[in-house]
Parts: structure tokens; C-alpha cells; sequence
């Protein structure tokens, strides 16, 4: 396993929108290892794959409840709205106002290659959002309400 280097805002791979995985092959599974691996290191709740620099739609997200993997995530429902503040390991500088549907319905292939459908709320729907945003190129700060330099 390794910890990679996380890209910051002002790399133009965090403003792509990022590939299906069409294969779920061994290099795969590696990559999800090593992007938990990164997210635990920098303590962070999330990580998108086009933030270590690999136009993937893969996502990691663990927000105290376990390590949730996604491959080629899709929203299917958003319920609710809720105004929180939030931040990303690749603006480490800023926090921001965001408001996100309060529950979603999501599906995604797990790393066996099975669908799996997620019914979350609160931090975890706020992270599932704001993970699958960087899979479209989205970053906090280009939706967030309010925007605050980090005490
Ligand atoms: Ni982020």
C-alpha cells in the first residue's frame, strides 16, 4: 500500500470530468487500498480518485461508520436540503457554507463488481455529494453559499 500526494485546487484534473471504470482489475483494487490508505493519512472523510491524479470514477469515503468504497457512482434520489459547512483534502486553505440534499439514494459496483445501493443522510449523504462532484469536475467552492479562510 502507499500514501499518495494529494492534488490541490489549481490542478486541472480536479476540474475533469472523470472516466467509467469499464474493468474492475486487480490495478482497481489497488488503487482503492492506496486511496484509503492516503484518506486515513491526510484525516479525511472522502476521497475522489482525480484528486491523487487518476481520471477514475472511484471514490473512498469513511465518515466514522467504515470504509465505503464506490466505483462509477450514481445519485439516484436526493431528498431533503440542509445548509453545512464543509471541506476537501485539495483546498486545504478553505472551508465553506454548502447546501446539499439532506438524504440520498446512490448505487454503485463495489469492488467485487456488485451493484450496491446506499440509502445515506447527513455527513455521509454530504459526503457522498461532494465526493461524486469531483467526479464532474466540481469543487466546494464553485457551489458553496459562503466561503472562509480556515482558522
Ligand atoms: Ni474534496
Amino acid at each position: 500500500m502507499a500514501v499518495y500526494q494529494i492534488v490541490k485546487m489549481g490542478d486541472s484534473i480536479l476540474k475533469e470530468k472523470a472516466q467509467e471504470v469499464s474493468k474492475i482489475t486487480p490495478n482497481i483494487h489497488k488503487l482503492l487500498d492506496n486511496m484509503a490508505e492516503t484518506m486515513y493519512d491526510a484525516k479525511g472523510v472522502g476521497l475522489a480518485a482525480p484528486q491523487i491524479g487518476v481520471p477514475k470514477r472511484v471514490v473512498v469515503i469513511d465518515t466514522g461508520e467504515g470504509l465505503i468504497e464506490l466505483i462509477n457512482p450514481v445519485i439516484l434520489e436526493m431528498i431533503g436540503e440542509e445548509v453545512d459547512q464543509e471541506g476537501c483534502l485539495s483546498i486545504p486553505n478553505l472551508v465553506g457554507d454548502v447546501r446539499r440534499a439532506k438524504r440520498v439514494v446512490a448505487e454503485a459496483l463495489n469492488r467485487e463488481g456488485k451493484t450496491v445501493r446506499y440509502d445515506v443522510e447527513g455527513l455521509l449523504a454530504r459526503a457522498f455529494q461532494h465526493e461524486i462532484d469531483h467526479l464532474n469536475g466540481i469543487l466546494f467552492v464553485d457551489v458553496a453559499e459562503k466561503i472562509y479562510e480556515k482558522a
